[in-house]
């Protein structure tokens, strides 16, 4: 009630002009509280989970690229053995298991997996979709792709489909900026998508087929879409250019 006319206008004109930015959804992975975890039936310390012979083999080959005494160097990717082992998630008996096999205190181990979001700790459908909203993306429209998978799957943003198949979660920055919009589905990047892009890809995925990652738009990798503008020869070999006399 302070204010003067002036600066009402500008907040009164401001507030008019501010776009809407919708908030990050809770990652399927926090399930609405990051660093919390409660007991449920189905994600407690007595959720069954042993690691596969094959994968204690993998581990012992993990460690020992760690030296005497620092197999906590190991925890990230065994907490990723452990997670692609259970159908893409994480419960807490998984998280005692790893800190058991790597001769830490669990707590070392729960502050690890509450702090890297691509650790999922409730369980995800068999596709763990990912779009990217952070800013490239969305200044080239991944609000459009978001949409499309939506109506697509009849889902929400944290939610999994009933038949179990796809979990739809929304991310920060990819690190494929330069191909957005972007998505990530299980380990496979699909980029420069238009909303007809990524329905075609759903639709493989629901018909068993894995689609080819990379850009849809035509173009290899990440160069430029309209073609190479330099660099466009074959690379010389070694001493080129060097003086002949040397
Ligand atoms: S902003 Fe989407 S990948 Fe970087």
């Amino acid at each position: 009630m302070f204010l003067s006319a002036a600066i009402r206008s500008a907040v009164s004109r401001s507030a008019r002009q501010i776009r809407y930015l919708h908030q990050t959804a809770v990652r399927s992975g926090g399930g609405g509280a990051l660093f919390l975890h409660r007991d449920t039936p189905e994600n407690n310390p007595d959720t069954p989970f042993e690691f596969t012979p094959e994968n204690l083999t993998r581990i012992e080959a993990i460690v020992s690229n760690y030296p005497e005494g620092h197999k906590a160097g190991a925890t990230l990717p065994v907490l990723d053995l452990a997670q692609r082992q259970n159908n893409g998630w994480l419960p807490i008996s998984a998280m005692n298991k790893v800190a058991e096999v790597l001769d830490m205190p669990p707590m070392r181990v729960y502050e690890v997996a509450t702090f890297y979001t691509m650790f999922n700790r409730h369980p995800v459908g068999k596709y763990h979709i990912q779009v990217c909203t952070t800013t490239p993306c969305m200044l080239c429209n991944s609000d459009s792709i978001l949409e499309a998978i939506k109506n697509k799957l009849g889902i929400k943003v944290g939610e999994t489909t009933p038949d179990k198949l796809f979990t739809l979660v929304e991310v920060e920055c990819l690190g494929a900026c330069v191909n957005a919009p972007m998505v990530q589905i299980n380990d496979n990047y699909y980029e420069d998508l238009k909303p007809q892009d990524i329905e075609q890809i759903l639709d493989d995925l629901k018909a068993g087929k894995v689609p080819l990652p990379g850009p849809r738009n035509g173009r290899f990798s990440c160069e430029p879409a309209g073609g190479l503008t330099s660099l466009t020869e074959p690379p010389t070999g070694p001493g080129f250019g060097v003086r002949p006399d040397l």
